[in-house]
């Protein structure tokens, strides 16, 4: 290896023939927005005529005026990260890379769930990514209330209960920030399924509507009517008019969605004569 003493102190541009202890002093991290400069030191003597050449990652930085042997980045941005060398001009020796991390706060926080479609008793992963340096703490909110912290929330066997918002708070030393709240949609088959008779008296020749109701997600739009074992509608609505004592019987509904079908209980359908009116 050569030393500084063979360096050549010519009085020429080429001060420093073989001068090969450049080194790059930076600071490990600055934070985005401030200023900061880095310095190519060598023991090598150098003229005034002596022009340095910046590295970022390997690329020369060729939109960027170097002074003396500074470079500085002003009002730093994120891109500006990355490992810095430096060399002299017109000559080949290349210093060792500095790493300078650009720290800075959570800038976009979203929430991601999955399986994409939920359904009633599945386990359900939610991740909250953010993208700060250093990286961040998360932490979970349902409602607004504190329900976990860590990259990942799980939430095992979920039920309809869990139909609430819920949103990831990323924090590091540079600020914090919330993601958008993101409602779980949880489906679930047909439930609570009944039938409702109007009017409440019902006289033969009368227009007698019987409604299903059900609740379920997405709602059921497929709805049968039965009576006695036989299936004689559909819809929600079963309309019978002029009603005749033939009608009389039990009735039932079953309501489905893509998740499943519930049929309701039997109602009976009592159709007075008009004699006894
Ligand atoms: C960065 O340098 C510019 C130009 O010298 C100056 O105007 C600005 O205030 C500095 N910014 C910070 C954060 O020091
Ligand atoms: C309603 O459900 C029945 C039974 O699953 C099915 O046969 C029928 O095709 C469905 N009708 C509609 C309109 O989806
Ligand atoms: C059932 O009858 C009611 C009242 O007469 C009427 O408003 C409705 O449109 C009817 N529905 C069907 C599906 O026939």
């Amino acid at each position: 290896m050569l030393n500084n003493n063979q360096c050549m102190t010519a009085a020429l541009d080429i001060m420093c023939v073989l001068c090969s202890d450049l080194q790059v002093e930076a600071p490990e991290r600055v934070t985005e927005g401030h200023n900061v400069s880095l310095t190519c030191k060598s023991s090598c003597t150098l003229t005034d005529r002596a022009t340095f050449i910046w590295y970022r990652n390997s690329q020369p930085l060729t939109e960027r005026r170097d002074r003396n042997n500074q470079l500085l980045l002003q009002s730093v941005r994120r891109e500006d990260a990355g490992r810095y060398s430096c060399a002299l001009h017109g000559h080949s020796y290349i210093s060792p890379a500095a790493h300078l991390s650009v720290t800075y706060p959570p800038s976009s926080v979203s929430v991601s769930i999955s399986p994409s479609v939920i359904v009633e008793g599945d386990s359900v992963t939610l991740s909250c990514s953010s993208d700060p340096n250093p990286p961040a703490e998360i932490s979970w909110f349902k409602g607004g209330t504190f329900v976990g912290s860590g990259r990942m929330y799980s939430i095992s066997k979920i039920s309809s209960d869990h139909s609430e918002e819920y949103k990831c708070k990323s924090i590091n030393e540079h600020g914090e920030k919330y993601s958008d709240a993101v409602t779980l949609n949880v489906m679930y088959p047909p439930r609570s399924v009944s039938v409702s008779i109007s009017p409440s008296v019902i006289v033969e020749g009368d227009s007698v509507t019987l409604s299903c109701s059900s609740d379920s997600n997405p709602p059921a739009l497929n709805f049968s009517w039965f009576k006695g074992g036989m299936i004689v509608g559909s819809g929600r609505i079963y309309n019978i008019s002029k009603i005749s004592s033939d009608h009389s019987g039990e009735y039932k509904c079953r309501s489905i969605n893509e998740h499943g079908q519930k049929d309701s209980a039997a109602v009976t359908l009592n159709v007075m004569c008009e004699f006894f009116y």
